[in-house]
């Protein structure tokens, strides 16, 4: 890039483009940012750098167009680096060391105990799983908190209810069901008695208080609750290192109160206290109430000055619904006030709503669907799928779970995460849409492809020096190529977005690439050379789905 005196590497890098129309080159070089540091009028620029690099084995072509220059690739070239770069990597191709050494926290799922996992929940478990590793692959030292909501007055309710009408079997058998119901009924009931509200307060502040009886009896609803969100999370295959929730920072309340009162920011309004956000344009923060208990955003400050404690985050993500923006940025604001100059690493990452096909979902008329249903549908829907197509495979089982949970996940990663979406049964287990079992079909048609070889020829292909270039450089070809090259920036991109749709996006014009090229050429040819170069290729693009399928938190299975 001697081309280029005084501008670095990177600059240079970042100004490229990739041109709609592909008459205009692979890449496209705009100089207009050029002309500052170069003193001369980009089209002048533009030219002097089509001179000097126009001889480079790199380019088939350099054009210059205007302040453009127009690079085309020489496509032996690029593919034969491309591909034996894949193949070495394996695994681990598009992975990086970029955040070594830097801690990001991922928060994400977050239910509520003795609350339904719901479909609305599916939302921040599968969004956060796939930044989480995305930021995992790239480096970063990660931390996966579960921020439980496992604390506040309604365990007061709760208890009160199961002492009077409970029974301890449903709570065993049916968690959540059977809480629920208790807090439903003692709603019912407190309407017509309402000593029971009064009953509830003084439960709960026994169990702030850390009164054993109290404390038994919550330990063990959250118990029974965990064991019910652990099936989901184990359908899902996610794991977290901390279910610290609300609950754990009850004890350190007091000191927080502390340090928000020395810096100045609470204000005493009819016994309650709170924070006064008017000049940032935001209503009053509610931090204490008159009986002195705290709130969920008093939980959320003191969690986040505990996290940088604990942990000295370099980013600390929150992947919450978009319903909850005001919440994030009036508690991020308040952090900022008492001084904190980490609050700008504080991120809060929205997401829209899902609604039903039938209408919206909702848990006051009673319309909530369970997560666990959802999945356990999908699965036998595939299941069904699978019979009936008369799919490739040795288990079953094992296929319609990797499939039909992929798909309730690849559709859930489809579009961009602010976007509200309908959950549709028909769109999400379509097999020929730009669905997850799409993009899980074309992974396993391409093993079975490598498997067809048989094992001497696939040997062959992966020593990319002794194939047949040539014959992988055709228009289909050399298309799902530079996708290939493409997918480590689409990794950091989707990464910096906190935008997995991005990277499920690139996976399905991977797919979309790859079917093309085996529609339009055939792969296990007689001549060795060319069926070499072909394999490798097509193992290359293997890898990648692969890869990202793994980023998006799903299977890929080899048969299907
Ligand atoms: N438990 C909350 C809910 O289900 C979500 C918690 C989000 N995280 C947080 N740090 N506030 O609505």
């Amino acid at each position: 890039m001697a081309a280029l005196d005084g501008v670095a590497f990177d600059e240079i890098l970042e100004m490229v483009e990739v041109p709609t129309d592909h008459r205009m080159g692979d890449y496209a070089f705009p100089c207009f940012k050029l002309a500052k540091a170069m003193r001369k009028a980009p089209p002048a620029i533009a030219q002097e750098i089509c001179e000097k690099i126009r001889d480079n084995e790199m380019f088939a072509k350099v054009e210059n167009v205007n302040a453009y220059v127009n690079l085309f690739m020489a496509r032996e070239p690029f593919v034969q680096n491309i591909v034996g770069e894949v193949i070495s990597q394996g695994d681990s191709f598009g992975r990086s060391s970029d955040g070594n050494g830097k801690k990001v926290i991922v928060e994400y799922s977050s239910p509520n105990i003795a609350k339904p996992f719901h479909i609305g929940h599916i939302r921040s478990t599968v969004i956060g799983n796939s930044i989480y590793k995305l930021y995992d692959f790239l480096g970063y030292d990660t931390v996966r908190i579960n921020h439980l909501g496992d604390y506040g007055t309604q365990f007061g309710k709760m208890i009160c209810a199961y002492r009077r009408w409970g029974n301890e079997a449903d709570v065993v058998n049916e968690p959540i069901k059977t809480l629920l119901g208790y807090y439903v009924k003692f709603h019912e009931e407190a309407e017509k008695d309402p000593s029971l509200e009064d009953e509830a307060r003084t439960i709960f502040t026994k169990l702030e208080r850390g009164e054993p009886d109290e404390v038994m009896l919550w330990q063990w609803f959250r118990d029974e609750s965990l064991k019910e969100f652990g099936r989901v999370y184990t359908m899902l295959g996610i794991d977290f290192d901390s279910y610290a929730g609300e609950s754990f920072f009850s004890d350190k309340m007091a000191k927080i109160l502390d340090t928000m009162e020395e810096s100045g920011l609470l204000q005493e309004s009819q016994g309650a206290r709170i924070v006064d956000l008017s000049e940032h344009d935001m209503p009053v923060a509610l931090i204490t109430k008159q009986d002195g208990s705290t709130l969920y955003i008093t939980r959320d400050i003191a969690a986040a000055v505990y996290r940088k404690e604990h942990y000295d985050f370099y980013k600390n993500l929150y992947i919450v619904a978009s319903q909850q923006n005001l919440h994030f940025q009036q508690w991020i604001k308040i952090i900022e006030l008492m001084g904190y100059d980490w609050a700008k690493d504080c991120v809060h990452i929205p997401f829209g709503l899902v609604s039903l096909e039938d209408g919206t979902m909702s848990t006051r008329h009673g319309r909530v669907v369970f997560l666990e249903d959802v999945l356990t549908k999908a699965v036998e829907k595939t299941k069904e799928i699978i019979i009936e197509k008369g799919v490739n495979t040795d288990n079953i089982d094992e296929t319609a779970n990797q499939v039909g949970i992929g798909a309730v996940v690849f559709q859930e990663l489809s579009s961009s995460r602010i976007k509200d979406y309908v959950f549709s049964w028909d769109k999400v287990l379509n097999f020929e849409g730009e669905t997850g079992p799409y993009v899980q079909y074309t992974h396993a048609r391409i093993a079975s492809v490598i498997r067809n070889a048989g094992a001497a020829a696939f040997e062959k292909a992966l020593d990319i020096n002794q194939a047949g270039i040539q014959y992988i450089a055709g228009d289909s070809a050399y298309e799902l190529a530079k996708l290939i090259y493409q997918f480590p920036t689409i990794i950091v991109d989707a990464a910096e977005k906190y935008e997995p749709s991005i990277l499920t996006r690139h996976i399905v014009d991977v797919a979309q690439a790859f079917n093309r090229f085996y529609h339009d050429e055939h792969i296990l040819v007689e001549n060795e050379e060319e069926k070499a170069a072909k394999l490798a290729l097509a193992y290359a693009a293997k890898t990648v789905l692969k890869n990202g399928l793994g980023l998006l938190g799903m299977a890929a299975p080899e048969k299907m």
